[in-house]
């Protein structure tokens, strides 16, 4: 049967991720989390000390992007791969809220998006791929052949991360995680390079009031269909 690859961009916290997973694994392609990448260079900021609440040391990490490797490995129990940085396994660690709260300015920075969008569009060679992030459908794969832009309530998608982080036992207060989710879509929609937008032949999905069940679907179907339209 053809492979396709399929983008799903959109905002924070709008379920991309799962979706993505749930379609994967049901068509038998490939996941990559494109948020784990940025999610990984930040985590090697902040470990370097090279980002904290008030600096941010822009050079040293354009100088220091080649000292950073990001690969992804299967894990047969999760049913999906996990994030390394450097050969260390990171998939917690970049899941904080602190991680959330640096990551949308690393990701505007330019030296980091080519490292990473060329890193990405190498992993969609062979089709067969759902990616997820910000700019797939518009940036890194724009021949994909199904496009899905995520939308939901702010208030919705703080309620399902704050969830999502008080199931992991993080101590977090719902007013944060909302500021993080507001405050992360204005930056990664107004950043100069690659801002989130939707593709113009990318398809809306608002899954305010849609079940996980719903959702996956009619994302399903749309696959089901453009495949069998190849
Ligand atoms: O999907 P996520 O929340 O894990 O992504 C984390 C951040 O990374 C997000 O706020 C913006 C950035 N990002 C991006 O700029 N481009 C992508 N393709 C994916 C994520």
């Amino acid at each position: 049967m053809n492979k396709i690859t399929i983008a799903i961009d959109g905002f924070s916290s709008t379920g991309k991720s799962t979706v993505a997973k749930q379609l994967a694994k049901h068509l038998g392609y490939v996941y990559v989390d494109s948020g784990a990448m940025y999610r990984a260079v930040t985590f090697y900021a902040m470990q370097n000390g090279l980002i904290s609440k008030d600096d941010f040391n822009v050079e040293a990490l354009i100088f220091q992007l080649e000292k950073i490797t990001i690969s992804f490995k299967f894990n047969e129990s999760l049913g999906f791969a996990e994030v390394y940085l450097n050969g260390e396994n990171i998939e917690k660690q970049i899941r904080t809220l602190e991680v959330s709260s640096f990551v949308s300015k690393v990701a505007a920075i330019s030296e980091v998006r080519q490292k990473l969008v060329e890193q990405q569009q190498k992993m969609g060679l062979d089709k067969g791929v759902v990616m997820d992030g910000r700019d797939i459908g518009t940036v890194v794969f724009k021949d994909a052949e199904l496009k899905l832009f995520m939308l939901a309530s702010a208030e919705k998608r703080a309620i399902r991360r704050f969830d999502e982080l008080i199931e992991r036992g993080d101590k977090v207060l719902y007013e944060d995680v909302l500021h993080n989710v507001v405050e992360r879509d204005h930056i990664d929609s107004t950043r100069e390079d690659s801002p989130l937008v939707k593709a113009d032949d990318a398809i809306e999905i608002d899954n305010t009031d849609m079940t996980l069940e719903e959702q996956f679907d009619k994302i399903l179907k749309l696959a089901k269909m453009t495949i069998e339209g190849l």
